[in-house]
């Protein structure tokens, strides 16, 4: 039994295992089990995929909202887990603040009811969207398990969603580049650190990120929790970091666009280019279903 809340912590072999296990049958619960599904934030993909995988590993989803729980507010982190803890086999959340997380696997281990903790994406991580991903890139490409060889670029903010990404995809031994303004780029201690995995790139040009590029990613330019900072980013990364017809002629002929949703056409991504891949994107949010069942049968295995 173990807790999945960044892939810092996973290692590139266990990352291959969840890639397999997320396409593998068997359920994980006994009837009566549950597993409870705390939001900070709001959730299409994610509280969706994680419903239904539960559903079919033979578990029961139970869907909390913030405005039912108040982590920090009404209750504390600790109080909330070790409650949770007492009814489900385990507990996944999506929080504002990572070490929300951490303080949660702590709370349920200081009173012997330790459970899987999963992360459903925090301000520093969204490994289940990376997993997704993963398994993404694999089928586009007919990669299997082998991952070498392949240059993914991210342009735009380097958020959570980037540096999940950028950690799993160098763990499988792809290439990765990134391109971000400066205001929004990954801390010398995070690059230092994707530095460790592999062959990764940071640049300030979203042109010279794409060149030998057979992926192209993008995510929204103002997080949930920034909305306060909009108009500041917009104008930072607009019109530079868009990902136009224009820009994707930089990589690869065949390259793939993908995006984690929810998508901002005429902001990080134009309509154009969003339309003709949007075959690869839907798939991508369908996968986060497959990628969930695989990350709870880790959890357990
Ligand atoms: N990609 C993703 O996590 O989407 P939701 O915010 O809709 O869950
Ligand atoms: N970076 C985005 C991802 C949403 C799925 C956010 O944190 O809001």
């Amino acid at each position: 039994m173990r807790s999945f809340l960044d892939l810092v912590e996973v290692s590139s072999d266990d990352i291959q295992e969840i890639l397999t296990l997320s396409r593998r049958g068997g359920k994980v619960f006994s009837e009566g089990d549950s597993v409870a599904l705390v939001f900070e934030k709001p959730s299409l993909r994610t509280r969706n995929s994680c419903e239904v995988a539960v559903k079919r590993l033979g578990g029961h989803p139970v869907y909390i909202q913030n405005s039912e729980v108040g982590i920090d507010k009404r209750e504390s982190a600790e109080d909330i887990a070790r409650t949770l803890a007492t009814y489900h086999r385990v507990i996944a959340a999506r929080v504002f603040r990572h070490d929300v997380l951490d303080r949660m696997v702590s709370a349920t281990d200081r009173i012997g009811r330790k459970l899987p903790i999963i992360n459903l994406l925090s301000d520093r991580s969204h490994p289940c969207q990376a997993i997704a991903d993963l398994l993404t890139i694999s089928d586009v490409m007919s990669l299997g398990n082998s991952f070498s060889g392949i240059k993914i670029a991210y342009v735009g903010d380097s958020n959570n969603v980037a540096f999940s990404l950028a950690v799993a995809a160098l763990k499988v031994g792809a290439t990765v580049s990134i391109a971000s303004p400066n205001e929004y780029s990954f801390d010398q201690s995070s690059r230092d650190y994707l530095e460790t995995l592999g062959e990764v790139f940071f640049t300030l040009s979203p042109k010279e990120a794409l060149a030998g590029a057979s992926v192209v990613y993008s995510d929204t330019w103002i997080s949930m929790g920034e909305e306060n900072e909009a108009e500041v980013r917009r104008a930072i990364f607009s019109p530079n970091y868009q990902v136009d017809a224009e820009l994707m002629a930089s990589a690869n002929s065949n390259a793939v666009f993908m995006h984690c949703l929810p998508a901002h056409r005429g902001e990080e991504v134009t309509a154009e280019v969003f339309e003709a891949n949007a075959q690869t994107i839907f798939a991508q949010a369908g996968n986060r279903l497959d990628a969930f069942q695989g990350v709870l049968r880790y959890c357990f295995a």
